[in-house]
């Protein structure tokens, strides 16, 4: 299914990075390792590449990342590593990044639960969760966003799952989105930056 959205010339979320990650500009510093979880097409790896920070970025789809990878070398811009892989299948490395990011990564509880436990365990004490996802509201917007609430991610949810955190940001917000033809219109969304205590 994302392989076919993303053969096109055209990119199905926009080349702009998400107004969310823009907005945690002033957390980022050149030489921070970042893994993009979910990174599609990579319109936000690249944004990070183009700060100056080490981007690592994963997604199920190989022929995002083949867009991700050909863009970052016309740029003259260097990822480390690209790898095509179901989250579930990927081995996170132990304290290893500065930021982790999750936008618009949705899945069942099951697969939550498994990112969730990795972002612990892959961040270095310090380190960033930032996420932007739907929440079960956007149900009624059909703007873009998987098709059932079980996929998305509620406040709540994330301060619970991040209560040895120090939570930064958690906002639920209705908000326009323009993102490509892949997410158009008002939309129901969840901000979370949270970073890992260092003990
Ligand atoms: C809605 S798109 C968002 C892409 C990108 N984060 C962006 O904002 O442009 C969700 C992405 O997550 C990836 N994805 C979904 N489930 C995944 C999984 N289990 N493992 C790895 N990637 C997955 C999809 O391939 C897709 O590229």
């Amino acid at each position: 299914m994302w392989d076919e959205k993303y053969d096109k010339d055209e990119w199905h979320y926009g080349k702009e990075p998400n107004d969310f990650l823009k907005s945690c500009e002033s957390y980022f510093k050149e030489g921070q390792r970042v893994l993009c979880l979910g990174a599609g097409e990579g319109r936000n790896a690249l944004y990070l590449l183009q700060h100056g920070l080490d981007v690592d970025a994963i997604d199920l789809s190989p022929v995002g990342l083949a867009k991700l990878h050909k863009t970052a070398n016309d740029l003259g811009l260097s990822l480390l590593t690209v790898t095509p892989t179901d989250v579930m299948d990927y081995h996170f490395m132990e304290n290893e990044y500065d930021f982790i990011t999750a936008i618009w990564f949705h899945g069942p509880d099951q697969f939550k639960d498994y990112v969730f436990k990795n972002v612990k365990k892959a961040l270095k004490p310090g380190g960033y969760f930032l996420v932007e996802a739907y929440r079960p509201e956007q149900l009624n917007y059909k703007t873009g966003g998987p098709p059932s609430a079980d996929l998305m991610y509620t406040k709540s949810q994330l301060e619970e799952s991040f209560s040895d955190f120090t939570i930064l940001k958690s906002e639920e917000l209705e908000r326009e989105i323009q993102e490509g033809v892949g997410h158009s219109g008002q939309s129901a969304v969840v901000q979370f930056l949270a970073q890992k205590k260092s003990s």
